[in-house]
């Protein structure tokens, strides 16, 4: 594979999970153009990317929701393959203002695909979330677990995303791998790049590194009655560097035609599930900080539990989760502590 010739475009490539793998991409040899709209993003990482890897990646400031911007784009770049991380990710807010969610995440989606097609560019990698199951029947969750009906509107739009990827494979060249995210966290190593939720965040990583900076009075523990051994929710935290080198190895599959089909699916977690008071124990031993939290009632709309059964992507992707929990959690401290 040439991958000097190799031009790959990153949606939402400023935010938290795509200015990783940019870093991976860059690392690879691969050439990147970002299309970010800073909508929920920060021009300052665009130096953060260049810092770690001394290679400035094109940047294009548009919005994928205007079609003819897309058009040109693609008239004025040659690019052999696109992962697509641009949109909006806020389950709460998604359940009050559902129509930005359908437009942000499912008309870009299909003005973005439309130029791919007309414009032969036929190398897709999705950005999905294991939330497409639902509360699982069966942990660990495999690929093969039933799609539920969503418990937010912008569950639905991974859902729906996934169809509609499906159905332009079956009715073009284009080929495609969705990854089914568990829960991203942690930075990289460099503290140059991380997590970096605007306003109050509804996840619960940064508001722990929040909450011991002193910037939030308080972590709400969103229930201790749930069916689990401490009675908290239990989830699979991958380190999001372990998550970026995923999308490469996707990438690669599509890139030297060894995929299976033309639409595929993994799950990309570490197949550990930790509860809220696991992590906060153990961000409590890698910050050497006590966690100032409260238990209070459940979250509408959580699950009890959710961790990946990951033995498609080590097989088929031959990639493997290698960092762990509290590699993540010290990550994600250290970047707090560098925020002003
Ligand atoms: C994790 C656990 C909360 C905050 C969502 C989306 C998923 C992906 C990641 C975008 C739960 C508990 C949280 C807090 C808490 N989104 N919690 N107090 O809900 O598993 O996943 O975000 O890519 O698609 O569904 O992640 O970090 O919000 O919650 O107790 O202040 O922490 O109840 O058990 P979630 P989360």
């Amino acid at each position: 594979m040439n991958k000097e010739k190799t031009k790959i475009l990153v949606t939402g490539g400023l935010g938290f999970i795509g200015s990783h793998t940019v870093v991976e991409l860059q690392n690879e040899g691969f050439e990147v153009v970002i299309i970010d709209d800073l909508s929920n993003s920060k021009i300052e990482v665009l130096d953060g990317i260049t810092s770690i890897t001394g290679i400035k990646p094109e940047f294009v400031q548009l919005d994928l929701k205007d079609k003819n911007l897309v058009k040109d784009f693609f008239e004025n770049h040659k690019i052999n393959g696109v992962i697509h991380f641009a949109a909006s990710k806020a389950v709460g807010e998604s359940v009050e203002q559902p129509l930005k969610y359908y437009e942000n995440n499912i008309a870009t989606l299909v003005y973005l695909l439309q130029e791919m097609v007309k414009n032969e560019v036929y190398n897709f990698i999705f950005s999905s979330s294991c939330t497409v199951y639902g509360q699982a029947d069966e942990l660990p969750i495999t690929e093969n677990a039933p799609i539920k009906s969503a418990e937010s509107p912008y569950g639905n739009t991974k859902q729906m995303g996934e169809e509609i990827i499906t159905d332009t494979t079956k009715a073009s060249n284009l080929q495609a791998i969705a990854l089914r995210y568990f829960n991203p966290i942690g930075g990289h190593e460099s503290i140059k790049i991380g997590e970096l939720p605007i306003g109050v965040p509804q996840n619960l990583i940064p508001f722990v590194t929040q909450t011991a900076a002193g910037i939030r009075k308080e972590l709400l523990v969103f229930g201790d009655d749930y069916p689990t051994d401490d009675g908290t929710a239990i989830r699979d935290y991958i380190h999001v560097v372990d998550l970026a080198k995923a999308h490469i190895s996707a990438l690669k599959r599509l890139i030297t035609e060894s995929n299976k089909n033309k639409m595929e699916f993994f799950n990309i977690g570490t197949g550990k599930g930790s509860s809220v008071l696991e992590v906060i124990k153990a961000f409590e031993k890698v910050s050497n900080k006590k966690l100032n939290y409260k238990i209070v009632g459940r979250r509408e709309g959580d699950i009890v539990s959710a961790y990946a059964d990951t033995t498609l992507a080590n097989n088929e992707l031959d990639w493997y989760a290698k960092l762990t929990l509290e590699d993540a959690l010290e990550s994600a401290w250290k970047w707090q502590l560098k925020q002003v």
